[in-house]
């Protein structure tokens, strides 16, 4: 599999009367062709920056950014033949239908045959009832499609999404993450930033987190969470807590024990505690009916990478995560 997107100690400040911000300081990602690639980060990381960098809009201080083997400042036309860019509704010409909109951006990209092209568009984004509706009356979920639908005009090879789901209802949401998913199984890459977790698990191959203008952490989902997994937590469905809590917490390694109605979460220390876990378990004087693990979350990963210091494990994660936070705030209610 070939590279997308290759950026090199990249570095990039913007200068604003005596201001100057350091937006990018010595960036390097490599995008693999086929792959959806996460770029996370907390606003004002320098996520737009790197994206107009690549879209040619903008030239780096020092560094390299080629996109398909193209340099972004110097070959910017050949690149631009390649790519195209999904961000805000901003400069979208508001007056026309979705479908002259289209046609008059087919015109700006060169696009063959722009009637067939631009009624393509509109099916693949699920616009085609849409197409007589003037772009500035659609829905934020309408509008996002349209921004796809434009995307798409060139047949880009990459294609960049900045924040596609941001500000949309829960079904419009999903049904741009599907949209997104069907766009990588043609075979296209996908750089894509989002400030929701739970969306770059779903959608993403790999993952940059990116902090202050640097890139701090890379990696898969999976790679991702596992650099964080210091502590292991255990849920157990039981009917006596109060029994299994008295057996578990004497135990060497135990961190934490955290009760609520037939729940107990155990914090350990490492994994080889386990074992000494379940053994007490079977000599307590209780029904346990399951056992699990908590998985951490993308969520807890990237607060932690982020902000570069340890969490217990109990605080602001999600899913597994956030039934122990709630199963903590009901047994310090006891
Ligand atoms: N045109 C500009 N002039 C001056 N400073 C800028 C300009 N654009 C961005 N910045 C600054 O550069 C830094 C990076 O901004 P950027 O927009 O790239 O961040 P971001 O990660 O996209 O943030 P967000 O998540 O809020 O979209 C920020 O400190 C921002 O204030
Ligand atoms: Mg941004």
């Amino acid at each position: 599999m070939g590279e997308a997107i290759s950026v090199k100690d990249v570095s990039m400040t913007y200068h604003s009367g005596s201001e100057t911000t350091k937006a990018l300081d010595s960036v390097s990602i490599s995008v693999k062709e086929g792959e959806i690639f996460g770029l996370l980060g907390p606003n004002g990381a320098g996520k737009t920056t790197l994206i107009s960098i690549l879209s040619g809009i903008l030239s780096p201080d020092h560094g390299e950014a080629k996109v398909f083997g193209m340099d972004c400042s110097r070959e910017t036309k050949k690149v631009q033949r390649r790519i195209n860019v999904v961000s805000g509704f901003t400069g979208v010409v508001r007056s026309l239908s979705c479908r002259e909109a289209l046609t008059y951006y087919g015109l700006l990209y060169n696009v063959r045959n722009i009637p067939q092209k631009v009624d393509e568009v509109l099916k693949m984004t699920g616009l085609e009832k849409s197409r007589n509706a003037e772009a500035d009356d659609l829905s934020s979920g309408m509008k996002q499609r349209f921004l796809i639908a434009k995307g798409l005009l060139n047949d880009p090879d990459l294609l960049i999404m900045d924040e596609p789901t941001v500000g949309l209802d829960v079904e419009s949401a999903i049904s741009i993450r599907k949209m997104v998913k069907n766009l990588r199984s043609e075979g296209r890459t996908i750089l894509l930033t989002t400030h929701n977790m739970f969306e770059a698990e779903e959608l993403c191959d790999r993952i940059a987190f990116i902090n202050s203008g640097r890139i701090i952490a890379t990696g898969t989902p999976v790679e991702l969470k596992s650099r964080i997994v210091s502590k292991r937590v255990i849920e157990i469905h039981c009917t006596r807590e109060d029994c299994v809590v008295g057996s578990l917490s004497p135990l060497i390694g135990v961190k934490a024990v955290i009760k609520s109605p037939n729940l107990v979460h155990v914090t350990v220390d490492s994994y080889k505690k386990m074992k000494g876990v379940l053994k007490a378990l079977s000599g307590c004087d209780s029904d346990v009916f399951s056992v699990n693990e908590l998985e951490p979350t993308l969520e807890e990963a990237y607060l932690q990478i982020i902000n570069n210091k340890p969490r217990e494990g109990l605080k602001g994660g999600s899913g597994g995560r956030k039934r122990l936070q709630e199963s903590k705030e009901r047994a310090s209610d006891d």
